[in-house]
């Protein structure tokens, strides 16, 4: 049987189960090459939970294996969407400051080839409070957008946000033929043409509320906020696209893609999340195409 083959049959596979048991560094390079429309994922932080150590210093050199296999399986237009969090070094030479893991690693994905498009700030209104030294609390983690070629899939048009003014307003202002007004910096903006398009433009700051125990029966300590994995999804890709995240934890990824009409699957190395996470993918909408759901009810 021919390789693309076995790899399409290994896709099905993954999308038909939905979350994989798994080191993602033994199935991330059973995707069929240039398949994937989006990884978008949720790594363990350096040195943060009880299910991965992972020293921030030897951080980069561990990720890296996986953003090779994930840049194989990219299609031209795909990207690799991965939040990631900062931490203060507990130990050694910068004890006491900002570890500079993150940075490092945005580095060297751009140096084995990612395009370093944007970062995101995803700013979370009800971080909790706690002692953090000389800092405020923590309320914000990155996500970084990177594109495995020179034009991604991107629809802003997903994304937009409903404007805030009167709709009385926004009805006259889209009717407005002077619509230009010049910024500081002098350059000319129609800003009718942003009322035509239906929202505003949401910017890089992605403000989604930390949900604490949001899934009940759910032992992640970590999973992340349907409400970000939906912004991300929909602005990288396309309807009945293919969704993988290789970090699948409670399967949040998985769950909020095939809501959205994508085929999405996911890998999780810790069997106890599995179970929990397939339950959830199942309880969320009626199966018809695997790996591809429609909405319940
Ligand atoms: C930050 S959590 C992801 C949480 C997820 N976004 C959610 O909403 O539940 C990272 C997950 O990666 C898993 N993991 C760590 N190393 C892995 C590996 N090599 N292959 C697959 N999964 C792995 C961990 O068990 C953990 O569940």
């Amino acid at each position: 049987m021919k390789e693309n083959e076995q790899a399409q049959q290994a896709l099905a596979r993954i999308l038909a189960e939905g979350i994989t048991h798994g080191d993602a560094l033994e199935l991330l390079p059973r995707l069929p090459r240039g398949g994937i429309d989006l990884f978008f994922t949720s790594p363990p932080y350096a040195d943060a939970r009880s299910y991965s150590r992972i020293h921030p210093d030897s951080y980069k050199e561990w990720f890296l294996p996986f953003a090779r296999e994930m840049y194989g399986a990219t299609s031209q237009t795909g990207s690799l969407v991965l939040n990631i969090k900062n931490r203060v070094a507990n130990n050694g030479p910068l004890k006491g400051q900002r570890h500079p893991y993150v940075y490092e690693l945005v580095l060297a994905l751009q140096h084995i080839g990612w395009r370093w498009i944007e970062t995101y700030i995803w700013a979370k209104p009800n971080a909790v409070p706690g002692r953090f030294g000389p800092r405020t609390k923590d309320s914000f983690e990155y996500v970084y957008h990177f594109a495995r070629g020179a034009k991604p899939y991107f629809d802003l048009n997903a994304v937009r946000v409903p404007y805030k003014a009167d709709p009385a307003e926004i009805a006259r202002r889209k009717l407005d033929r002077l619509g230009r007004r010049n910024t500081q910096a002098g350059f000319g903006r129609d800003r009718t043409k942003t009322y035509l398009l239906g929202g505003a433009d949401p910017g890089n700051v992605v403000s989604v509320p930390q949900t604490y125990n949001q899934y009940k029966g759910v032992a992640h300590t970590a999973a992340m906020p349907e409400g970000l994995a939906e912004f991300f999804v929909k602005a990288f890709s396309p309807a009945g696209g293919v969704v993988i995240d290789p970090f699948a934890g409670s399967g949040t990824t998985v769950v909020v893609a095939r809501r959205l009409g994508r085929r999405a699957g996911g890998f999780e190395i810790h069997e106890h999340f599995i179970q929990v996470a397939r339950q959830r993918i199942a309880q969320d909408v009626a199966e018809d195409v695997p790996g591809f759901l429609s909405q319940a009810g």
